[in-house]
């Protein structure tokens, strides 16, 4: 279970974690790509799926009753060879229970899929930390704007990235602009001991071309390659860690009804 988190609002995150699900199943992983930004859940709407069926809807349905695989099976959504569960498409309706259920929905998806990428989003809550610390691996999605190192380093030493600094931290460099990117590959390995994936380049025109046609970046255009460079560097660094699998005896079979948290 590996998490797509961003120091900031807007840095990239689904675009990123989309990308990186997109190209691992490419290469005939089985991948499944969870939206548990606890803010607004943003993949559906960039793939073109539907939002009545969601991560958020289902850990709502194990606060009434045991979830299962046929029950995950019925939010699950395909999208050329990815699993998909949909994040919160609407702002402001509680997290509740994400907590407390995420657990074990991800138990499940882990008996099925090999590679679970997770879109945590910003990390600006509670919520969004606590959904970090239960992953095994984190890509940062850093803005390449003279700002976005040191947004990084801010989050990294507060006390929501704290903890998560004992886990294999990764970063892709988003919108890179002229000088930052050499600067802050080597200030990110030193400071933090990221790994940095790759830079993807600023360029609007690609991802407006993308979203008119509903059609990710990574599947074509100019950010094509360097979204698939960065994905190839995290399946090999994941490789090197053992893969991105929950450690055995993480995951529950079946989910259970419990109270709300966070
Ligand atoms: N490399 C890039 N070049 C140009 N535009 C980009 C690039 N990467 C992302 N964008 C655009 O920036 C906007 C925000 O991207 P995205 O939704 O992926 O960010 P996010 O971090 O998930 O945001 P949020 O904090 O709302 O979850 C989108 O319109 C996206 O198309
Ligand atoms: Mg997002």
């Amino acid at each position: 279970m590996v998490g797509v988190v961003g120091p900031g609002g807007g840095s990239g995150v689904t675009t990123l974690a989309v990308s990186l699900a997109l190209a691992a199943a490419g290469t005939g992983r089985s991948v499944a790509l969870v939206d548990a930004d606890p803010g607004l859940g943003m993949v559906a709407a960039q793939l073109g799926l539907g939002e009545d069926r969601s991560l958020f809807h289902l850990v709502h349905e194990a606060t009434l009753r045991p979830v299962d695989h046929a029950a995950l099976g019925r939010h699950l959504q395909s999208y050329r060879g990815l699993a998909v569960l949909a994040g919160r498409a609407e702002p402001g309706r509680a997290v509740g229970s994400l907590l407390s259920g995420l657990e074990s929905v991800m138990g499940l998806l882990a008996e099925l899929h090999e590679l679970i990428l997770v879109d945590i989003g910003p990390l600006h809550s509670e919520t969004a930390a606590a959904i970090a610390f239960r992953c095994q691996a984190l890509v940062w999605v850093v803005d390449g704007s003279p700002l976005g190192a040191d947004r990084l380093d801010r989050c990294l030493s507060s006390s929501f990235g704290r903890p998560l600094r004992s886990k294999p931290q990764m970063a892709i460099i988003n919108r890179a602009g002229p000088g930052l990117p050499t600067r802050a590959r080597e200030w990110l390995a030193r400071e933090y001991g990221l790994s940095v994936l790759g830079l993807v380049p600023f360029d609007l025109a690609a991802v407006r071309s993308a979203e008119e046609r509903l059609l990710p970046p990574v599947l074509g255009g100019a950010l094509t390659s360097s979204l698939r460079r960065a994905a190839n560097r995290m399946m090999e660094v994941l490789d090197g860690q053992g893969g991105a699998r929950l450690p055995s005896g993480a995951p529950a079979s079946t989910l259970r009804p419990e109270s709300s948290s966070a």
